[in-house]
């Protein structure tokens, strides 16, 4: 792989002042050397339709050729009634499809959060790792990056002043570099990339 790590950014919120998209910015700037974060905006994602997935609109193509481009992935994701908002959840579908020719496959990725109550977004975290193991992402466990109480730890210009909340940002991004690179210069036979691929090529988890 190359040598500086390439994560895309996605954040699941299209609000104006959004604490998602802080903590995305925020990342942006505490990525280790030799790694960078391109955030990706979703405002231009329509609504899925199985109709359009052999031929979707020009955001979708731009949306996977950087899923594809990327080297890993970071989710940031609100909390909506305990799981994911729609708008990532409807991107996360669209770039899975069509069925054997999934974006997402095999990606190292990452997830972090962020939402107004007391326990953060533990739930839609949780929910996000039961959708990204279906489309076979390579997930990140540790740490947990589970931002609760986000007004008092971003300030009105959105910017991130907690700073035990930056740490643990930054050893996250730490990790997932880590683990991107373990993933990626895995030996041919043992890797579990290569292993899955082999038996499921490009497969969306899911059967038409
Ligand atoms: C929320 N919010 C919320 N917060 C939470 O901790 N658990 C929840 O289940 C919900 N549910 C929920 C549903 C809906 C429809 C909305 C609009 C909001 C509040 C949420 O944490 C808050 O709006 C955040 O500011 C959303 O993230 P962004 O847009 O700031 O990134």
């Amino acid at each position: 792989m190359r040598s500086k790590v390439r994560i895309l950014g996605i954040a699941g919120s299209l609000r104006r002042g959004s604490y998602n998209q802080a903590a995305l910015r925020a990342a942006k700037l505490l990525v280790p050397e030799n790694s960078e974060i391109d955030l990706f905006q979703l405002d231009d994602i329509p609504m899925f339709n199985e109709d359009d997935e052999k031929r979707p609109p020009s955001s979708v193509v731009e949306l996977e050729k950087r899923i594809r481009t990327a080297d890993a992935v970071l989710f940031v994701t609100p909390e909506y009634n305990y799981s994911i908002p729609a708008v990532l959840k409807n991107a996360i579908d669209w770039a899975s499809r069509p069925y054997g020719d999934s974006a997402w496959f095999g990606k190292p990725a990452a997830i972090m959060g962020a939402s107004l109550g007391p326990i953060g977004t533990t739930r839609a975290q949780q929910h996000l790792r039961q959708i990204l193991a279906a489309l076979n992402l390579f997930l990140l466990n540790k740490p947990e990056v589970v931002i609760a109480d986000a007004a008092h730890r971003f300030n009105e210009d959105g910017n991130l002043i907690h700073e035990p909340t930056e740490q643990l940002i930054q050893e996250l991004l730490k990790n997932l570099v880590d683990w991107t690179r373990r993933i990626s210069s895995a030996p041919e036979s043992t890797s579990a990339s290569s292993t899955a691929l082999a038996r499921h090529p490009r497969s969306g988890g899911v059967p038409a």
